[in-house]
């Protein structure tokens, strides 16, 4: 057609929406939820009071919070929907694999959420009942992040599911729910869970990444918002984005001893190897979360001990910091590089990793779907063009003819 011409490659250079929630600034590595520095928040907010501030634009109140807090946790820590659905999946099926289908099996169990069962344009009224609706469906899917999360780390260990006591936090339940054997009283290391809760909040959004940008384009659809994170947790699960913070172990681990970072650093510039962990479509100088990781990884060492891994990882770093290679194609470490260590250190399973990427950032994926819900004017759907440069017209040959 007429115009028409590839702009870029992979959307390098495309903007499709004016947003209101999240800032990035690639050149000076600067990152803002609704204007707040992410190092401020990282600081002085919580995992939990920032995803409000995301979804619905201001800092909440005490009593919002509150509110917030209880709708989220009641939403959240039921198993009856989804217990019988856990037992199905193999004994070794990957965390991601599971969290994907049971946010769109939800699609299924909650049909209040599901527009075209109703008939109607549910969520893009905005009037009081539907936006009731929608705050509904966030509070559980917030919620049920942490819980299915729980499910599929306690299923491949043969454990029960627990639900946490009232009285502690989003994360504080989150790591209950995971490592709860038993224990009289028990509580998590308040050390973890706030390093946990600080990894979530720099994790919460990160404006049109590839995962938000499938939430949107599948939620365009009108579909119902369990199906389009669904959608979001099934890009999110690749290597190349939320799934890189499992590919750095496995990559330190192939690594081995410090000694061998430049036999590492060799292969990756002939194109061999991917130094995972590094590099970033919109930061150009630096990912500011990356900082805030490597502080955070101090504070957790401190009770769990030192990773071994940790050496090699600073070596590869100060080697690929300083080589041309990486200088020249402008690569730093993303907030992939240093999170797996910590996650590690607290015990989690490698392939769980992925999952601690997705649980946080449901609320980045909610606070851009409401924000396409309520907007000006109504959902278009996400429907870009190519340019074709295939075939032209010819007639179709019977397979006798066929060379
Ligand atoms: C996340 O978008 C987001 O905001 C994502 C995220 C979020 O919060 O949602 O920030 C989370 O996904 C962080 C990124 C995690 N992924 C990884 O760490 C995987 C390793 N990184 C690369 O795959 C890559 O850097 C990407 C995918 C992150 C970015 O890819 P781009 O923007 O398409 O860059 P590119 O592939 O065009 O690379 C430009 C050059 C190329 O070299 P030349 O062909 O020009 O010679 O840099 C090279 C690439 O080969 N390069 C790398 C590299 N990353 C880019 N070379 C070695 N190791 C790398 N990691």
């Amino acid at each position: 057609e007429k115009g028409l011409r590839v702009q870029d490659k992979g959307f390098l250079n495309t903007a499709v929406m004016q947003s209101t929630i999240t800032y990035i600034d690639g050149e000076a590595g600067v990152l803002h939820y609704r204007g707040y520095p992410i190092e401020q928040l990282a600081e002085k907010s919580s995992h939990l009071e920032s995803a409000y501030l995301l979804i619905y634009g201001s800092l909440p109140t005490q009593p919002q919070y509150e509110l917030f807090e209880r709708e989220v946790l009641n939403h959240g820590v039921t198993h009856s929907d989804t217990a019988q659905f856990f037992r199905s999946f193999r004994y070794d099926a990957h965390p991601m694999s599971m969290l994907t289908s049971a946010f769109a099996m939800l699609g299924s169990y909650y049909s209040e959420a599901n527009p075209s069962l109703q008939g109607q344009r549910l969520y893009t009224k905005g009037d009081a009942a539907s936006l009731a609706t929608m705050d509904r469906q966030i509070y559980r899917i917030i919620g049920k992040a942490t819980t299915l999360a729980a499910m599929a780390y306690r299923i491949r260990q043969g454990r029960e599911f627990v639900t946490p006591p009232t009285g502690l936090s989003y994360t504080a339940s989150f790591l209950y729910q995971m490592d709860h054997i038993g224990e009289e009283n028990y509580v998590p290391n308040p050390v973890l869970v706030k390093a946990l809760d600080t990894l979530f909040l720099i994790h919460a959004d990160h404006e049109l990444n590839a995962s938000c940008t499938t939430v949107l384009q599948t939620g365009s659809s009108l579909v119902d918002p369990y199906s389009a994170i669904a959608a979001g947790c099934a890009s999110l699960y690749g290597p190349l984005h939320g799934g890189a913070n499992e590919a750095v172990i496995r990559m330190l681990i192939s690594i081995g001893k410090p000694e061998n970072v430049p036999a590492f650093i060799e292969a990756v510039k002939r194109r061999e190897k991917t130094l995972s962990g590094f590099g970033h479509r919109v930061y150009k100088t630096s990912d500011p979360r990356s900082f805030i990781v490597r502080k955070t990884a101090d504070e957790v060492f401190k009770v769990t001990g030192q990773d071994q891994l940790l050496e090699t990882a600073m070596a590869l770093h100060d080697a690929a910091m300083k080589d041309e290679y990486f200088i020249k194609r402008r690569l730093a470490p993303n907030v992939d590089f240093w999170s797996g260590l910590i996650y590690r250190a607290m015990g989690f399973p490698l392939d769980f990793f992925p999952v601690l990427f997705a649980v946080p950032r449901v609320v980045g994926w909610l606070a851009h779907w409401r924000q396409m819900m309520l907007q000006e004017g109504g959902v278009k759907i996400w429907r870009p063009r190519q340019v074709y440069v295939g075939e032209t017209k010819r007639d179709f040959v019977p397979v006798e003819d066929r060379v």
